[in-house]
């Protein structure tokens, strides 16, 4: 929170300094100075915040570039600081693209974030032919120990654990889970915490706005605050469409994990306005479901969004947003999953080949009706 209100101050000094400059600066038009952007929109609420992928951190998409530059507060590593691509083999790391992806976020001020130490997810390989349980839990430590450490101080807040429950409340019987033990989840964020104390660290899952996953996950915090280990938030995938979750259950997430005493972050933020195929469980990454590629039915709008689906996705939003506001005080973070809808993980997952428009950026990079209507929502 310190941090927050730093960067705030800091953004604040930022803008009147360019302020002073355009307007001694007669070529700059006052149009232009006096933009609003969601991060001045939401400035002292939330940080906002986007996931970049590789092209915009290697400066090859300079409009995504621009637009997060321009808009967000706060940026995530789509994919770059994942096992497989940053430690693919034993003791063998890949740091470029994630110290660009770091220096990005410091050269512009923002909250960066570190997704994910511990995902089943997306690991290496070589992790799953690990047999030896020593041998597997020094990797885990190697692993945490050397990103921790590159990016202390500059790294402000870890997805220390990603999906660790099942929809049931049970821990996931995740490799993680049957090479550790079930105490996995607080030794490793116990280990970040030695490595980085100033880090703010953060479990991370989907369907939080189910009960029984979101109860487990409040059992975990009272357990680790009663021992003593730190965590600071619990980030809320939120994966969702224009009919679920409710707002009502959402406002119930906020509520809960405000009272077991973190900060609740909303890490991934995408609205799919396409069907899901029904057997559809959460975000889980692995599900297949590769017999309704090129169905149709399961693609309607292929060419564009009718305007009445585009007015529903931007109402959607807006109540969404309206209750963040009504809830900043306990709100830390909220960060799309995304940019533009051109490059959305949401085409492609959970069906392969469709076209979806889940985010405030059109294909072309243009701002959609439903930025401008998160732009109206009041903050005070
Ligand atoms: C997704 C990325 O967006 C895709 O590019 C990748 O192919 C799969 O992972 N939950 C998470 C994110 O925590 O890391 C996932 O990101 C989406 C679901």
């Amino acid at each position: 929170m310190k941090k927050k209100t730093n960067r705030i101050i800091f953004s604040s000094y930022f803008l009147i300094v360019i302020c002073l400059f355009s307007c001694v600066n007669t070529n700059v038009s006052s149009s232009q100075t006096f933009t609003k952007s969601l991060k001045s929109h939401f400035e002292n609420k939330f940080f906002i915040g986007a996931a970049i992928n590789e092209s915009t951190i290697l400066g090859k998409d300079d409009k995504s570039y621009q637009i997060v530059n321009n808009q967000f507060n706060s940026i995530t590593p789509e994919n770059s600081l994942k096992w497989m691509y940053i430690q693919p083999k034993p003791n063998q790391f890949d740091f470029n693209t994630a110290d660009q992806y770091v220096q990005m976020g410091l050269d512009n001020g923002m909250y960066i974030i570190g997704h994910a130490l511990v995902w089943h997810a997306q690991l290496a390989e070589f992790m799953q032919e690990t047999k030896n349980k020593n041998e597997f839990r020094s990797h885990v430590e190697n692993h945490i120990n050397r990103l921790v450490k590159r990016y202390k101080g500059k790294i402000d807040a870890w997805d220390v654990v990603n999906e660790a429950f099942e929809e049931d409340g049970k821990l996931r019987n995740s490799i993680f889970y049957k090479n550790m033990g079930e105490n996995y989840i607080e030794e490793v964020f116990k280990l970040a915490e030695k490595l980085d104390p100033e880090a703010d660290l953060i479990y991370n899952d989907y369907n939080l706005y189910k009960p029984k996953k979101r109860n487990a996950v409040i059992e975990m915090v009272k357990q680790f605050k009663a021992n003593g280990t730190k965590i600071s938030g619990v980030g809320v995938q939120a994966h969702w469409g224009l009919n679920y979750p409710t707002i009502d259950e959402i406002e119930q997430i906020i509520y809960d994990f405000h009272i077991a005493g973190v900060s609740v972050s909303f890490t991934e933020l995408d609205i799919s306005v396409l069907p899901n195929p029904w057997e559809l469980v959460g975000a889980e990454v692995n599900q297949n479901f590769s017999k309704f590629e090129g169905d149709p039915k399961m693609n309607p709008y292929p060419d564009n969004l009718p305007n009445e689906v585009a007015l529903k996705l931007a109402n959607r939003y807006y109540d969404i947003f309206r209750l963040f506001v009504k809830h900043s005080d306990k709100i830390e973070r909220v960060t799309f999953w995304g940019v533009t809808d051109k490059y959305s993980w949401l085409n492609d997952w959970p069906i392969k080949g469709r076209i979806n428009y889940p985010l405030l950026y059109d294909r072309s990079y243009k701002s959609k009706e439903a930025y401008r209507k998160v732009l109206q929502v009041k903050t005070n």
